[in-house]
Order: C-alpha cells, then sequence, then structure tokens
C-alpha cells in the first residue's frame, strides 16, 4: 500500500486517485483549478521526490509537465496529476504544500475590453514568455491568468472574464487600480512560441479569453518575423461577445502572413455579422478549411471541451502531436 504523511496525518493512497483526490477525501484544502495539469495551483513539495533525498523516488513524468529543472530537483510536482499507480507500491510520501517563489506586481492600467472582459497590466520584476501563465493572489484565493503581451513591451497584460459568481475576477475587478499592488507567481507554462515552431504555418485557435494567450503568441511570432502562414481561429458564443477586434484587424491589415477567422457558435438575435464571421462550431469549421494538418503546429486555448477536441482533430488529420501546445480553461463567453 502506499502511503502519504501529510500535515501529521498518515493516509492510504490508491491506485486510481491523484494525491489531491486523496488529501480531499481526508478533508484537506490543496488550491486546485481546472486539474488538467497546467495551472499549477495544485503544487505540493514532496521530500521522497527531491533529487537529494536518500530514497530519491521519481515523481511520475506528467506530475512535473511544466516545471522547470529547480522545481523538479526540489521535489515539487502536480498533485491533480500524480496518481497512485504510478508510485512504487509500499512508498511512504511525505508532502507539504509547496512554498513557491512570488513577485510584486503593480498595476499601472486597467481597461475594460467588453463587457466582460477587462485587462490589467502589471509592471513585475519577473521572467515571462507571452502565452504562459501568473497565478494572482486574492484575499479570495488565487487564480492563474495567461499573458498576452511580450516582453519587449515590459508589462505582463492579462485579459480576466469576469464570472457571475467568481470571487477572484469581480476582486480584481472592483479593486485593483492604477498604483495597486499584487502579489503574482513565476510565469508557467510552455505554450509559447518557439523557435523550432519558426518553419512552420501556424494555427492560433481560440475562445472567450483564451484570445489572451494567442494575441500574446501573435505578437511573438511577428516580433520573430515568422514567415508561414499564420490562421487566428477565435470563437465565442455569440458575436456581440467578441471583443480586440479593433487591434486584430490592424495587424491582420499589416501582416500578410496573417488571417483571422472570427467564429461564433449562434447568433440568437440575428444580428447582422461582420468581419465575414462565420457561425457553428469552430471544430466543424476548421476542418472545413483544412483537410491535411500535418505541415501545422497549434497553440489552442479556452474552453476544455474545445481543446480535447481540437487536439484530438489536430491528430487526426496528421499533426504531429509535438508540434500542439493548449491551454485549457473554463470561461462563460463561450459555453452555452
Ligand atoms: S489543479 Fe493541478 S495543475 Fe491545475
Amino acid at each position: 500500500m502506499r502511503t502519504i504523511i501529510f500535515e501529521e496525518q498518515t493516509l492510504a493512497f490508491g491506485d486510481d486517485q491523484s494525491v489531491l483526490e486523496a488529501l480531499e477525501n481526508k478533508g484537506f484544502l490543496v488550491p486546485s483549478r481546472w486539474r488538467q495539469g497546467n495551472c499549477h495551483s495544485c503544487v505540493l513539495h514532496c521530500n521522497e521526490f527531491e533529487y537529494s533525498h536518500p530514497t530519491n523516488l521519481s515523481a511520475p513524468d506528467n506530475s512535473v509537465y511544466g516545471l522547470d529543472d529547480k522545481q523538479k530537483s526540489m521535489g515539487l510536482f502536480l498533485s491533480c496529476q500524480c496518481k497512485g499507480s504510478e508510485i512504487l507500491a509500499d512508498s511512504t510520501l511525505n508532502m507539504q504544500l509547496a512554498k513557491l517563489d512570488v513577485n510584486s506586481a503593480n498595476v499601472i492600467e486597467k481597461k475594460s475590453l467588453s463587457d466582460r472582459i477587462f485587462s490589467i497590466k502589471f509592471v513585475c520584476n519577473t521572467k515571462w514568455q507571452a502565452g504562459q501563465f501568473v497565478n494572482i493572489h486574492t484575499p479570495f484565493g488565487e487564480r492563474s491568468y495567461s499573458i498576452a503581451s511580450i516582453v519587449d513591451e515590459g508589462v505582463i497584460e492579462l485579459h480576466i472574464s469576469k464570472k457571475l459568481n467568481g470571487k477572484v475576477s469581480n476582486y480584481l475587478f472592483n479593486n485593483a487600480t492604477v498604483g495597486s499592488k499584487f502579489t503574482i507567481s513565476n510565469a508557467n507554462g510552455d505554450c509559447f512560441y518557439h523557435p523550432f515552431i519558426s518553419k512552420k504555418p501556424l494555427l492560433l485557435i481560440g475562445t472567450g479569453s483564451g484570445l489572451a494567450p494567442l494575441v500574446g503568441i501573435l505578437k511573438q511570432a511577428i516580433k520573430s518575423k515568422h514567415e508561414e502562414d499564420i490562421h487566428l481561429y477565435i470563437a465565442q458564443g455569440e458575436p456581440q461577445l467578441h471583443y480586440y477586434q479593433k487591434q486584430l484587424n490592424r495587424l491582420d491589415k499589416k501582416q500578410n502572413n496573417l488571417t483571422i477567422h472570427y467564429v461564433c457558435r449562434r447568433n440568437s438575435d440575428n444580428i447582422e455579422l461582420e468581419n465575414n464571421m462565420r457561425v457553428g462550431e469552430l471544430e466543424d469549421i476548421i476542418k472545413n478549411d483544412f483537410e491535411n494538418l500535418q505541415p501545422f503546429a497549434a497553440f489552442i486555448c479556452g474552453s476544455p471541451q474545445m481543446v480535447r477536441n481540437m487536439q484530438i482533430q489536430c491528430i487526426m488529420n496528421r499533426m504531429d502531436r509535438s508540434n500542439i501546445r493548449v491551454d485549457p480553461f473554463e470561461d462563460n463567453s463561450y459555453e452555452p
């Protein structure tokens, strides 16, 4: 049997359970978010996974995905991704909440991008790549948001979707003002422009505020003088939920190799559609546009269901798995 020791209590850890589930079943509160292995909210420290620890058990590969080498050697891992079946039988694992580095971030701008989405710009002395995410700490907990700005801009820009009962997003909307200070995590995630895709046509696919990381990746691709075609597909639940169109259309005019495709799932009020917007499911529209995705690299961000479907569709249409990067998160601008 595998055993976890957490806050001086000992608990059994079943084969099909994740560490996060095992701890929650025992009543421990561990921060978590989408449990997809990409937000890093649930990072724990395990003595036995430390590089220098005598037992030196390894953390399963997918439970350290996206962590840097230093974090891995320190014994950090994602508790939502670490399953009992992947740990040696008869092991005892001593775990604690991880002490992660945090950074002070000063708000220099907050503005509304649509009825539901606003942007915040921070100055912060940390490293990031456009498309990665940071966790913002508030009195109501922490949430991760993706970065829409490139390093050359000198600020971290986030697009935040106001959720009806979202305590963190509403707190930020009501309380973040120019000059206010927050603590944010180091930037994490691998959904950013990598030099190895510089010779590939790009598909940037997103829903809701999944546009934020895609804007960052797009700006970085342009800055890196990406020569192959870039197709940005952005979908919202209804046409009026689209935002940032002026900025995107300006880029579209300037960049010969860029095509922007606007999609809405429904058009309930039958409003007149602009910018060649199409109505339908994003996955079907892309399937009709491209039969063979083999030459492409893709970034897929937003609704977890869409991200899963598109990932499968890309692979079925011959795109190499290693050329797909994803950032799933729920967003009420797209889901019904
Ligand atoms: S909850 Fe585990 S990575 Fe997000």
